[in-house]
Protein backbone atom coordinates (compact mmCIF):
# COMPACT_ATOMS: atom_id res chain seq x y z
CA UNK A 1 0.00 0.00 0.00
CA UNK A 2 1.46 3.24 -0.92
CA UNK A 3 2.34 5.61 1.65
CA UNK A 4 0.55 8.80 2.02
CA UNK A 5 3.05 11.75 1.18
CA UNK A 6 2.35 14.54 4.30
CA UNK A 7 1.85 17.46 2.62
CA UNK A 8 4.51 20.27 3.41
CA UNK A 9 2.54 22.96 4.18
CA UNK A 10 5.53 25.77 4.85
CA UNK A 11 6.18 25.38 0.96
CA UNK A 12 2.88 26.46 0.13
CA UNK A 13 2.19 29.52 2.82
CA UNK A 14 2.29 32.83 1.63
CA UNK A 15 5.06 34.33 2.30
CA UNK A 16 3.21 36.69 4.26
CA UNK A 17 2.46 34.53 6.95
CA UNK A 18 5.65 34.36 7.74
CA UNK A 19 6.49 37.78 9.03
CA UNK A 20 6.33 38.46 12.75
CA UNK A 21 6.11 36.02 15.78
CA UNK A 22 2.32 35.46 15.25
CA UNK A 23 2.52 32.12 17.18
CA UNK A 24 4.62 33.48 20.17
CA UNK A 25 1.68 36.45 19.92
CA UNK A 26 -0.79 33.97 20.00
CA UNK A 27 0.71 32.09 23.03
CA UNK A 28 1.03 34.73 25.34
CA UNK A 29 -2.15 36.25 24.36
CA UNK A 30 -3.58 32.61 25.12
CA UNK A 31 -1.44 32.68 29.07
CA UNK A 32 -3.20 36.35 28.90
CA UNK A 33 -6.68 35.08 28.82
CA UNK A 34 -6.28 32.30 31.66
CA UNK A 35 -8.70 31.38 34.10
CA UNK A 36 -8.51 31.89 38.06
CA UNK A 37 -6.12 34.99 37.91
CA UNK A 38 -6.45 38.57 38.49
CA UNK A 39 -6.57 39.96 34.66
CA UNK A 40 -4.80 42.71 33.92
CA UNK A 41 -3.85 41.38 30.73
CA UNK A 42 -6.66 41.77 27.93
CA UNK A 43 -8.04 44.97 26.47
CA UNK A 44 -11.39 44.24 26.49
CA UNK A 45 -14.20 45.81 28.16
CA UNK A 46 -16.05 44.79 31.12
CA UNK A 47 -19.07 42.39 30.17
CA UNK A 48 -21.35 44.41 33.09
CA UNK A 49 -21.05 47.43 30.63
CA UNK A 50 -23.31 45.24 27.64
CA UNK A 51 -26.31 46.39 26.69
CA UNK A 52 -28.16 42.64 26.97
CA UNK A 53 -31.57 43.43 28.20
CA UNK A 54 -31.76 46.48 25.99
CA UNK A 55 -30.56 44.63 22.77
CA UNK A 56 -33.56 41.84 23.59
CA UNK A 57 -36.34 44.52 23.11
CA UNK A 58 -34.90 46.51 20.72
CA UNK A 59 -34.34 42.96 18.32
CA UNK A 60 -37.75 42.10 19.22
CA UNK A 61 -38.89 45.09 17.95
CA UNK A 62 -37.25 45.09 15.11
CA UNK A 63 -38.08 41.40 14.04
CA UNK A 64 -41.84 42.22 14.78
CA UNK A 65 -41.86 45.23 12.43
CA UNK A 66 -41.25 43.00 9.80
CA UNK A 67 -38.36 44.33 8.43
CA UNK A 68 -35.56 42.63 6.31
CA UNK A 69 -32.90 44.96 6.32
CA UNK A 70 -31.23 43.83 9.25
CA UNK A 71 -31.31 40.27 8.00
CA UNK A 72 -30.61 41.09 4.35
CA UNK A 73 -26.99 41.84 2.64
CA UNK A 74 -26.42 45.74 3.34
CA UNK A 75 -24.78 48.44 1.02
CA UNK A 76 -20.88 48.08 1.24
CA UNK A 77 -20.92 51.76 3.16
CA UNK A 78 -22.94 50.46 5.34
CA UNK A 79 -27.27 50.99 5.09
CA UNK A 80 -28.90 54.43 5.10
CA UNK A 81 -30.27 55.30 8.72
CA UNK A 82 -26.39 53.79 10.54
CA UNK A 83 -24.40 55.68 8.55
CA UNK A 84 -26.87 58.82 9.58
CA UNK A 85 -26.29 57.72 13.01
CA UNK A 86 -22.68 57.64 13.08
CA UNK A 87 -22.08 60.44 11.08
CA UNK A 88 -24.66 63.14 13.30
CA UNK A 89 -22.36 61.47 15.86
CA UNK A 90 -19.62 62.45 14.14
CA UNK A 91 -21.08 65.88 13.82
CA UNK A 92 -21.50 66.61 17.13
CA UNK A 93 -18.31 65.61 18.47
CA UNK A 94 -15.90 66.82 15.43
CA UNK A 95 -18.04 69.95 14.63
CA UNK A 96 -17.92 68.41 10.95
CA UNK A 97 -20.55 66.12 9.23
CA UNK A 98 -18.34 63.51 6.51
CA UNK A 99 -19.97 64.24 3.13
CA UNK A 100 -21.22 60.67 2.03
CA UNK A 101 -17.96 59.86 0.23
CA UNK A 102 -16.18 60.42 3.36
CA UNK A 103 -17.59 57.75 5.41
CA UNK A 104 -17.17 53.91 5.47
CA UNK A 105 -18.84 51.24 8.50
CA UNK A 106 -16.57 48.59 8.61
CA UNK A 107 -16.65 45.17 10.86
CA UNK A 108 -15.03 46.93 13.54
CA UNK A 109 -11.49 49.14 13.86
CA UNK A 110 -9.48 45.93 13.22
CA UNK A 111 -11.18 45.17 9.44
CA UNK A 112 -10.71 49.21 9.10
CA UNK A 113 -7.17 48.54 9.29
CA UNK A 114 -6.76 45.52 6.95
CA UNK A 115 -8.67 47.79 4.42
CA UNK A 116 -6.21 50.59 4.51
CA UNK A 117 -3.63 47.89 4.52
CA UNK A 118 -4.63 46.43 1.34
CA UNK A 119 -5.38 49.45 -0.27
CA UNK A 120 -2.36 51.40 0.42
CA UNK A 121 0.40 48.86 1.44
CA UNK A 122 3.07 46.97 -1.27
CA UNK A 123 5.36 44.81 -0.87
CA UNK A 124 8.25 46.79 1.27
CA UNK A 125 6.28 50.11 0.95
CA UNK A 126 7.52 52.09 4.45
CA UNK A 127 4.51 52.36 6.84
CA UNK A 128 5.50 54.34 10.35
CA UNK A 129 3.88 53.60 13.78
CA UNK A 130 4.43 54.41 17.47
CA UNK A 131 7.09 52.05 19.07
CA UNK A 132 5.45 50.75 20.91
CA UNK A 133 1.94 50.19 19.27
CA UNK A 134 -1.60 48.14 18.75
CA UNK A 135 -0.90 44.36 18.08
CA UNK A 136 -3.13 43.95 15.81
CA UNK A 137 -2.23 47.18 13.16
CA UNK A 138 1.03 45.56 13.27
CA UNK A 139 -0.35 42.48 12.39
CA UNK A 140 -2.39 44.07 9.57
CA UNK A 141 0.30 45.84 8.38
CA UNK A 142 3.08 43.03 7.90
CA UNK A 143 0.07 40.78 6.34
CA UNK A 144 0.84 43.57 3.36
CA UNK A 145 4.91 42.64 3.85
CA UNK A 146 4.82 45.99 4.65
CA UNK A 147 8.12 47.48 5.92
CA UNK A 148 7.15 48.88 9.30
CA UNK A 149 9.15 51.66 11.01
CA UNK A 150 8.99 52.38 14.38
CA UNK A 151 8.63 56.04 15.99
CA UNK A 152 9.37 56.60 19.16
CA UNK A 153 6.79 57.63 22.18
CA UNK A 154 7.16 59.66 25.57
CA UNK A 155 4.64 60.85 27.44
CA UNK A 156 3.08 63.69 25.47
CA UNK A 157 2.40 60.53 22.51
CA UNK A 158 4.61 60.31 19.13
CA UNK A 159 7.49 62.14 19.16
CA UNK A 160 6.81 64.25 16.10
CA UNK A 161 10.13 65.88 15.82
CA UNK A 162 12.10 62.61 15.58
CA UNK A 163 9.33 61.83 13.06
CA UNK A 164 10.67 65.00 10.74
CA UNK A 165 14.00 63.91 11.43
CA UNK A 166 13.54 60.33 9.92
CA UNK A 167 11.50 61.82 7.11
CA UNK A 168 14.69 65.34 6.95
CA UNK A 169 17.10 62.19 6.30
CA UNK A 170 15.09 60.72 3.21
CA UNK A 171 11.90 58.09 4.82
CA UNK A 172 9.28 58.06 2.41
CA UNK A 173 6.37 56.34 4.00
CA UNK A 174 3.16 55.93 2.46
CA UNK A 175 1.01 56.00 5.65
CA UNK A 176 1.48 56.75 9.49
CA UNK A 177 -0.76 54.51 11.82
CA UNK A 178 -0.88 56.95 15.50
CA UNK A 179 -3.52 56.24 18.40
CA UNK A 180 -3.70 59.88 19.75
CA UNK A 181 -5.84 59.10 22.71
CA UNK A 182 -5.21 56.73 25.64
CA UNK A 183 -2.53 54.86 23.46
CA UNK A 184 -2.51 50.75 23.77
CA UNK A 185 -0.25 50.35 24.98
CA UNK A 186 1.44 52.75 26.59
CA UNK A 187 -1.91 54.31 28.23
CA UNK A 188 -0.17 58.17 26.51
CA UNK A 189 -2.00 60.74 24.53
CA UNK A 190 -0.54 63.19 22.01
CA UNK A 191 0.06 66.72 22.88
CA UNK A 192 -2.02 69.20 20.89
CA UNK A 193 1.11 71.33 19.34
CA UNK A 194 2.05 67.73 18.23
CA UNK A 195 -1.37 66.84 16.64
CA UNK A 196 -0.39 70.33 14.72
CA UNK A 197 2.54 69.43 13.69
CA UNK A 198 1.87 66.05 12.58
CA UNK A 199 -0.73 67.17 10.09
CA UNK A 200 1.55 69.47 8.65
CA UNK A 201 4.03 67.08 8.53
CA UNK A 202 1.87 64.87 6.86
CA UNK A 203 0.89 67.30 4.03
CA UNK A 204 4.46 68.55 3.33
CA UNK A 205 6.10 64.97 3.06
CA UNK A 206 2.54 63.95 1.00
CA UNK A 207 1.37 60.51 3.18
CA UNK A 208 -1.48 59.47 4.99
CA UNK A 209 -2.08 59.85 8.92
CA UNK A 210 -4.04 57.35 10.19
CA UNK A 211 -5.89 58.11 13.59
CA UNK A 212 -7.33 55.33 15.54
CA UNK A 213 -9.78 57.03 18.00
CA UNK A 214 -10.45 53.43 20.07
CA UNK A 215 -10.41 54.64 23.27
CA UNK A 216 -11.15 58.02 22.63
CA UNK A 217 -14.74 58.10 24.48
CA UNK A 218 -12.93 57.28 27.48
CA UNK A 219 -12.07 60.13 29.04
CA UNK A 220 -11.60 60.21 32.76
CA UNK A 221 -10.66 63.85 32.81
CA UNK A 222 -10.95 67.01 30.61
CA UNK A 223 -11.94 66.02 27.31
CA UNK A 224 -9.14 65.31 24.78
CA UNK A 225 -7.88 67.02 22.41
CA UNK A 226 -8.87 67.79 18.86
CA UNK A 227 -8.23 65.21 16.60
CA UNK A 228 -6.11 64.34 13.85
CA UNK A 229 -9.11 64.28 11.98
CA UNK A 230 -10.79 67.25 12.97
CA UNK A 231 -7.71 69.23 11.34
CA UNK A 232 -6.50 67.71 8.22
CA UNK A 233 -9.71 66.36 6.28
CA UNK A 234 -7.12 66.18 3.44
CA UNK A 235 -4.68 63.74 5.12
CA UNK A 236 -6.59 62.08 7.80
CA UNK A 237 -7.76 58.76 7.88
CA UNK A 238 -9.64 58.29 10.98
CA UNK A 239 -10.87 54.71 12.18
CA UNK A 240 -12.78 53.89 15.20
CA UNK A 241 -14.92 51.11 16.90
CA UNK A 242 -17.81 50.90 19.08
CA UNK A 243 -16.35 47.83 20.62
CA UNK A 244 -15.19 49.72 23.98
CA UNK A 245 -18.33 51.40 24.54
CA UNK A 246 -21.60 49.44 22.90
CA UNK A 247 -19.93 46.01 22.56
CA UNK A 248 -17.85 43.84 20.84
CA UNK A 249 -19.98 41.30 19.46
CA UNK A 250 -21.53 43.30 17.03
CA UNK A 251 -17.81 43.78 15.12
CA UNK A 252 -18.85 47.96 14.25
CA UNK A 253 -16.61 50.39 13.48
CA UNK A 254 -16.47 53.46 11.17
CA UNK A 255 -13.74 54.70 8.98
CA UNK A 256 -13.92 58.50 7.62
CA UNK A 257 -11.55 60.29 5.52
CA UNK A 258 -10.76 61.92 1.97
CA UNK A 259 -13.43 60.83 -0.18
CA UNK A 260 -10.93 59.11 -2.65
CA UNK A 261 -9.56 57.17 -0.03
CA UNK A 262 -12.63 56.36 1.57
CA UNK A 263 -13.81 55.32 -2.25
CA UNK A 264 -10.91 52.93 -2.31
CA UNK A 265 -11.63 51.10 1.04
CA UNK A 266 -15.02 50.68 0.17
CA UNK A 267 -13.38 48.92 -2.83
CA UNK A 268 -11.49 46.36 -0.67
CA UNK A 269 -13.82 45.64 1.37
CA UNK A 270 -15.63 44.30 -1.19
CA UNK A 271 -13.67 41.02 -1.14
CA UNK A 272 -13.22 40.90 2.63
CA UNK A 273 -16.89 41.00 3.90
CA UNK A 274 -18.76 42.49 1.10
CA UNK A 275 -20.61 44.75 4.45
CA UNK A 276 -20.69 44.78 8.01
CA UNK A 277 -23.01 43.19 9.33
CA UNK A 278 -26.79 44.40 8.82
CA UNK A 279 -28.20 43.31 12.73
CA UNK A 280 -25.43 44.72 14.14
CA UNK A 281 -25.57 48.40 12.30
CA UNK A 282 -29.22 48.48 13.00
CA UNK A 283 -29.30 47.97 16.68
CA UNK A 284 -26.29 50.09 17.07
CA UNK A 285 -28.75 52.34 15.32
CA UNK A 286 -31.87 52.22 17.30
CA UNK A 287 -29.41 52.21 20.73
CA UNK A 288 -27.81 55.27 19.86
CA UNK A 289 -31.15 56.88 18.40
CA UNK A 290 -32.55 56.31 22.06
CA UNK A 291 -29.40 58.43 24.08
CA UNK A 292 -28.55 55.29 25.16
CA UNK A 293 -25.13 54.86 23.78
CA UNK A 294 -24.44 58.49 25.32
CA UNK A 295 -25.49 57.26 28.53
CA UNK A 296 -23.75 54.52 28.78
CA UNK A 297 -20.32 56.31 27.76
CA UNK A 298 -21.10 58.19 30.71
CA UNK A 299 -21.29 54.82 33.35
CA UNK A 300 -18.26 53.42 31.35
CA UNK A 301 -16.27 56.12 32.34
CA UNK A 302 -17.63 56.10 35.57
CA UNK A 303 -16.54 52.52 35.70
CA UNK A 304 -13.15 52.11 34.87
CA UNK A 305 -11.81 55.95 35.96
CA UNK A 306 -11.91 54.18 39.65
CA UNK A 307 -9.89 51.91 38.39
CA UNK A 308 -7.73 53.85 36.60
CA UNK A 309 -6.91 55.60 39.87
CA UNK A 310 -6.64 52.53 42.30
CA UNK A 311 -4.27 51.12 39.49
CA UNK A 312 -2.08 54.16 39.71
CA UNK A 313 -2.69 54.20 43.48
CA UNK A 314 -1.79 50.79 44.04
CA UNK A 315 1.51 51.87 41.88
CA UNK A 316 2.45 54.44 44.15
CA UNK A 317 2.05 52.45 46.68
CA UNK A 318 4.07 49.27 46.33
CA UNK A 319 6.22 49.95 43.56
CA UNK A 320 7.24 53.86 44.32
CA UNK A 321 10.73 54.22 43.79
CA UNK A 322 11.30 50.86 42.20
CA UNK A 323 9.79 51.49 38.53
CA UNK A 324 7.79 54.02 36.56
CA UNK A 325 4.65 53.92 34.81
CA UNK A 326 2.62 55.85 33.01
CA UNK A 327 -0.55 58.32 34.36
CA UNK A 328 -2.98 57.59 31.12
CA UNK A 329 -6.17 60.13 30.89
CA UNK A 330 -8.86 57.42 29.99
CA UNK A 331 -8.86 54.86 27.74
CA UNK A 332 -7.97 50.79 29.56
CA UNK A 333 -3.94 50.69 29.60
CA UNK A 334 -1.14 51.95 31.84
CA UNK A 335 2.49 50.86 30.95
CA UNK A 336 5.12 49.99 33.30
CA UNK A 337 9.30 50.03 33.02
CA UNK A 338 10.29 47.04 35.14
CA UNK A 339 13.43 48.11 37.62
CA UNK A 340 16.76 47.26 35.96
CA UNK A 341 17.75 43.53 35.17
CA UNK A 342 14.26 42.25 34.79
CA UNK A 343 13.35 40.23 31.89
CA UNK A 344 9.41 41.14 30.86
CA UNK A 345 8.62 37.72 29.49
CA UNK A 346 9.68 35.98 32.46
CA UNK A 347 8.53 38.36 34.86
CA UNK A 348 5.10 37.94 32.62
CA UNK A 349 5.41 34.11 33.23
CA UNK A 350 6.31 34.62 36.57
CA UNK A 351 3.36 36.74 37.64
CA UNK A 352 1.24 34.40 35.71
CA UNK A 353 1.85 31.79 38.38
CA UNK A 354 1.53 34.19 41.14
CA UNK A 355 -2.00 34.88 40.06
CA UNK A 356 -1.43 37.73 38.23
CA UNK A 357 -2.06 38.25 34.12
CA UNK A 358 0.06 40.82 32.38
CA UNK A 359 1.45 41.49 29.14
CA UNK A 360 4.91 41.58 28.76
CA UNK A 361 6.22 44.53 25.94
CA UNK A 362 7.83 42.58 22.78
CA UNK A 363 4.62 42.17 20.80
CA UNK A 364 3.77 45.67 20.61
CA UNK A 365 7.19 46.20 18.96
CA UNK A 366 8.17 45.26 15.11
CA UNK A 367 11.79 45.11 16.50
CA UNK A 368 11.88 43.18 19.22
CA UNK A 369 11.85 46.31 22.01
CA UNK A 370 10.06 46.17 25.21
CA UNK A 371 11.84 43.67 27.32
CA UNK A 372 11.47 44.88 30.06
CA UNK A 373 8.24 46.78 29.97
CA UNK A 374 4.40 45.28 30.57
CA UNK A 375 1.12 46.47 29.84
CA UNK A 376 -1.60 46.46 32.35
CA UNK A 377 -4.97 47.00 32.11
CA UNK A 378 -7.41 47.84 34.71
CA UNK A 379 -10.53 47.55 32.24
CA UNK A 380 -11.77 44.15 33.41
CA UNK A 381 -10.46 44.22 36.95
CA UNK A 382 -12.43 45.46 39.72
CA UNK A 383 -10.41 48.11 42.44
CA UNK A 384 -9.67 45.32 45.25
CA UNK A 385 -8.58 42.89 42.30
CA UNK A 386 -6.30 45.50 41.05
CA UNK A 387 -5.10 46.01 44.50
CA UNK A 388 -3.78 42.93 45.01
CA UNK A 389 -2.64 41.85 41.81
CA UNK A 390 -0.05 44.76 42.08
CA UNK A 391 0.42 43.48 45.59
CA UNK A 392 1.32 40.18 43.85
CA UNK A 393 3.70 41.98 41.30
CA UNK A 394 5.33 44.10 43.75
CA UNK A 395 5.82 40.79 45.85
CA UNK A 396 8.05 39.19 42.48
CA UNK A 397 10.09 42.10 42.41
CA UNK A 398 11.44 41.88 45.83
C1 LIG B 1 -6.03 50.69 19.34
C2 LIG B 1 -7.05 49.69 18.93
N1 LIG B 1 -7.59 49.77 17.70
C3 LIG B 1 -8.50 48.89 17.29
C4 LIG B 1 -8.92 47.85 18.09
C5 LIG B 1 -9.88 46.83 17.55
O1 LIG B 1 -11.16 47.25 17.57
P1 LIG B 1 -12.33 46.37 17.00
O2 LIG B 1 -12.84 45.53 18.11
O3 LIG B 1 -13.31 47.37 16.56
O4 LIG B 1 -11.82 45.57 15.85
C6 LIG B 1 -8.40 47.73 19.38
C7 LIG B 1 -8.84 46.62 20.24
O5 LIG B 1 -8.21 46.21 21.17
C8 LIG B 1 -7.42 48.67 19.80
O6 LIG B 1 -6.86 48.59 21.01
Amino acid sequence: MATEQRLRWDELFAARTRAGGGEGVIQILALAGAKDVIALAGGIPDPQTFPGPVLAEILGELMEAGDASPLQYAPTEGLPGPRDFVAGRLERLEERRPTDGELLLTSGGIEALELVGKAFVDRDDVVLAEAPTYLGALMAFQSFEAEIVGVPLDDDGLQVDELERLLANGLRPKLLYTIPDYQNPAGVSLAPERRRALVELARRHGFLVVEDVAYRDLAYGDAPPPTLWAQGHDVVVQIGTFSKTFCPGVRLGWAVGPDEVVAKLRWAKQNTDQCAAALGQRLLEEYGRRGLLDEQVVRSRELYRPRRDAMLEAFERELGGRASWTRPDGGFFSWLDLPRGLEAVAFAGQALEAGVAVVPGPPFYIDGGGGHQIRLSFSRATEEEIDEGVRLLAGLLA
